[in-house]
């Protein structure tokens, strides 16, 4: 365990998140020591008992800490359209065979990252809500964070509005909060996650690995990609699994050092990432986006995962 990047997993789940989850279980470089929730795709409650489910799918017997119910000041919002009424529609999943933490989300970030033998990783791919309030509660555990590799934001565009992608705009107070707290940020935003396609050949190829888990991921792709092929996506973006992936393989993603900021005010532009990319700011980046990737090399991680579960 000694070699491996210890992490918490903060999600929404989310088929995407899910799937998020999947790799970093599967991985060997990874070290899942806890799984906490927040509103975001859906309500807390669901993406909780969705977590609980995803972990009892994936035998993954780790600590589920539920989380925020709502941003810190915005309006919740959720994203039914994207992940169905239950947050993980699609195919049937089990019971939970795994009981949510006594702790709360916060609570339970600082508990690991207090007990554990080294700086821990969060990897955030929900609003930011719990990183947040687990900084601002636990300014004394802050050094023992090694970074957010966090999927959110995008330097050229949004996805919920014209400026702002979704788990940004959901709490653009949280994410401006972790942005400018000096923990390292590795951002995998739209402008690499919407690169992460997985075609129709590559779903085929996931179903075709056979195991149990196999066919789930390949429902969750296919029920994903539904919304964005109405709108005009060729694939489905895995948006969140490129948090993770980036932890696994960094070989296979282009990154840069820039500034962000976070928008919180205007009335077109709140929640977006602003990227100093000509450096007009003068000031020193705060966080590595991954603006590229070997989507290949993504999709072979990918299938290697679904493979630890049975050939
Ligand atoms: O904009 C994409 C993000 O919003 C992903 O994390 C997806 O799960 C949704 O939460
Ligand atoms: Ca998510």
């Amino acid at each position: 365990m000694e070699n491996r990047i210890p992490v918490i997993m903060d999600c929404d789940p989310g088929h995407d998140d899910a799937i998020g989850l999947l790799l970093a279980n599967a991985s060997e470089k990874i070290d899942v020591l806890a799984v906490t929730t927040c509103g975001g795709n859906q309500t807390v409650e669901k993406t909780t008992y969705n977590a609980q489910r995803v972990c009892t799918l994936l035998d993954m017997n780790v600590p589920i800490g539920k989380g925020a119910a709502r941003p810190l000041t915005e309006v919740p919002m959720n994203a039914p359209s994207v992940h169905g009424k239950s947050g993980l529609d699609g195919p049937a999943l089990p019971e939970p065979a795994y009981p949510i933490s006594d702790l709360s989300a916060i609570e339970l970030m600082a508990q690991t990252i207090r007990s554990a033998d080294r700086p821990v990783t969060i990897v955030s791919t929900g609003p930011m809500t719990n990183t947040a309030g687990f900084l601002l509660a636990h300014p004394e555990l802050k050094h023992k964070v090694a970074q957010v590799s966090m999927m959110g934001g995008g330097i050229g565009h949004g996805n919920w509005t014209p400026a702002a992608e979704f788990n940004i705009l959901a709490d653009p107070e949280a994410a401006d909060m972790v942005f400018r707290s000096g923990v390292p940020i590795l951002m995998a935003g739209l402008d690499v996650t919407e690169q992460a396609l997985i075609y129709r050949q590559d779903i085929d190829r996931i179903r075709a690995l056979g195991n149990h888990v196999a066919s789930v991921v390949a429902d969750w792709i296919e029920f994903f990609f539904e919304f964005h092929r109405q709108r005009g996506y060729a694939g489905a973006p895995l948006h969140d699994p490129v948090a993770t992936a980036a932890l696994i393989a960094p070989e296979l993603f282009q990154m840069r050092e820039l500034y962000v900021q976070i928008e919180t005010q205007g009335e077109f532009c709140r929640g977006a990432t602003v990227g100093d990319v000509n450096g007009s700011t003068g000031n020193a980046p705060n966080a590595r986006c991954i603006m590229g990737l070997d989507r290949q090399g993504f999709v072979d991680l990918l299938c290697s995962a679904v493979q630890t579960y049975g050939r």
